[in-house]
């Protein structure tokens, strides 16, 4: 039997953390969906040495793989970017559509995160979660996320790249950011992971 989890939601908000958790907790496959875009904007960047051209994203989406999601790099701000991009162009959100709806529903369970999972891929999730944070608490988490792994950047570099994308994302004309109407609202600006996590088990654990 299958059940998915769809969870939605602008960049840093602790889609991630929060997926990864409740996945582990109830047993559920997890996919990362920026993933796919962010491989899909790299490898296209990479071949058109520097400049996206949308039919080699197109192409690229047609043929990724699981080695193409293993990229290290696929974390960075640049790949955050160009995902953003390419997420904007129609065939490549079309040729990533039937591996997410497939891999929602698998046997078992499946917890997908991304900006249109609840609205475009799985509009008939058991469970949608739209989970956001403040501008300045978002900002600062992936900032120091960033840090951490070795990035030299700043905090304003950083709160302006997010509000470069979350623009974008939400702008576009196709599978656009937007909270579903039948989404439950979880704001992590004042919530420790923790409490995040519970709140999000307990959603879930309802409808189970
Ligand atoms: O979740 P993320 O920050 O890794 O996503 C990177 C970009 O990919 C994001 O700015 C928009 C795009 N994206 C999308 O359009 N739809 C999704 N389901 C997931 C990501």
């Amino acid at each position: 039997m299958s059940f998915t989890v769809a969870i939605d939601g602008p960049a840093a908000a602790g889609k991630g953390t929060i997926s990864r958790a409740v996945a582990a907790h109830f047993g559920f496959a997890h996919l990362d969906t920026g993933l796919l875009y962010r491989a899909v904007g790299i490898r296209a960047l990479e071949i058109g040495r520097g400049i996206i051209a949308p039919d080699m994203a197109e192409k690229v989406a047609r043929e990724l793989t699981e080695a193409h999601l293993q990229r290290p790099d696929l974390r960075s701000a640049r790949a955050g970017q160009t995902a953003s991009r390419v997420a904007a162009l129609p065939p490549v959100r079309a040729a990533l559509l039937d591996f997410q709806r497939r891999f929602a529903r698998r046997a078992g369970g499946a917890v997908l995160d991304g900006r249109d999972i609840g609205t475009v891929i799985c509009p008939d999730a058991e469970v949608k979660l739209y989970v956001t944070a403040s501008d300045a608490v978002r900002a600062q988490r992936r900032f120091e996320e960033l840090t951490a792994a070795g990035a030299q950047t700043t905090l304003e570099a950083v709160a302006a790249d997010l509000r470069q994308r979350d623009l974008r994302d939400s702008a576009r004309d196709i599978a656009p950011m937007v909270r579903a109407g039948d989404a439950v609202l979880l704001d992590t600006s004042e919530l420790s992971i923790d409490a995040a996590v519970t709140q999000a088990v307990a959603e879930i654990q309802k409808r189970l």
